[in-house]
């Protein structure tokens, strides 16, 4: 009656941003991302006949203020009649603060919940229950370059290049580790009801969409990044233009951005993105990586600079006993 499961988190180069269901966590809009290799969260799921409530660690510390998402997800996976578990989770990259841990967590949650359940379940039906927690998590079940398409009442999720396909490199500027400030799900529903521009943020994905799966195609990161800053800055566009606005931005982070177009007129291959939170992801192929590394560290405000390959999809870490 226990698992344990690794996942990576993922980073969108044409994000979502903002619900059609709100109720079934179903995105309005289709994505696109890169599944990480370096960062990772292992989860390890025990159910037991005894305990009277579930109880979450993170990190080795007590969480109980995070436990009532994990408790739901686990009632899906394993089916709301099941005994409760002990739950532990250890991230080796700052939780809560805009780098996906939240992708990486409800992947890895329900791989070793599955496991732990004795369910024997498709990775499409895992995607999907991760994905009714997370938007992004259900790309996190998939590794390389991953899509997320809306299908009638439900999500496909899939694998566009694996790994070996396309060796890119991603270099993240931590400027601020600190948990953010507005979770994610709640700012996208402020999006929704107040921004003026999310109407036009949805009427347009379908364009980005299709431009960064030609990119792919050629492997032409130059269009690829094009289309990913463009997405970025549209969906930060939607944030700013919400009532309160929403601003995840720092000085840093503007910082960032301009060492990396620095590093592009400079004859760099190479371009950012940036999710809900102050860090910034640039990505690069593999002979640009030194340099790109090199000058984010050296940008006034970055704390920590993290590198990764692109990695596989979640997986469970050993048997299940
Ligand atoms: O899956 P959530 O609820 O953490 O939302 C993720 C939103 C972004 O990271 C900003 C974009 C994305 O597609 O991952």
């Amino acid at each position: 009656m226990q698992a344990t499961a690794r996942a990576q988190p993922n980073i969108a180069l044409v994000k979502y941003w903002g619900k059609r269901d709100s109720d079934r966590n179903l995105p309005a809009v289709d994505s696109l991302s890169l599944t990480l290799a370096d960062l990772h969260t292992d989860m390890q799921v025990r159910f037991e006949d005894g305990l009277a409530h579930d109880e979450l660690t993170l990190n080795a510390k007590p969480r109980p203020d995070l436990g009532a998402r994990v408790s739901r997800c686990l009632d899906r996976v394993a089916g709301p009649g099941r005994s409760r578990a002990r739950i532990d989770s250890h991230s080796n990259f700052p939780v809560g603060a805009g780098l996906a841990s939240s992708a990486s967590s409800f992947a890895a949650l329900v791989v070793a919940g599955a496991a732990a359940a004795g369910r024997k379940a498709s990775r499409e039906e895992l995607a999907r229950l991760a994905g009714a927690e997370s938007g992004s998590a259900a790309r996190s079940l998939y590794g390389g370059i991953v899509e997320l398409v809306n299908r009638d009442d439900t999500i496909d999720v899939g694998m566009l290049c694996s790994v070996d396909d396309w060796d890119l490199r991603v270099v993240v500027a931590v400027t601020d580790a600190g948990p953010k400030p507005v979770a994610s799900g709640d700012a996208m529903e402020l999006s929704r009801r107040t921004s003026p521009f999310y109407g036009r943020w949805i009427d347009e994905q379908p364009a980005d969409m299709a431009a960064a799966r030609a990119a792919l195609t050629a492997r032409d990161l130059d269009a690829l990044g094009e289309v990913a800053e463009h997405n970025c800055l549209k969906m930060h566009s939607v944030m700013w233009a919400s009532r309160p606005a929403m601003v995840y931005w720092n000085a840093a982070t503007v910082n960032c951005l301009q060492t990396v177009r620095d590093l592009r007129r400079g004859g760099h291959g190479v371009f950012f993105t940036i999710d809900a939170g102050p860090q910034v992801k640039a990505i690069c192929t593999p002979d640009h990586e030194d340099a790109v590394a090199a000058a984010l560290a050296e940008t006034a405000g970055v704390r920590e600079v993290l590198r990764s390959r692109l990695g596989e999809g979640a997986r469970l870490l050993g048997e299940a006993a």
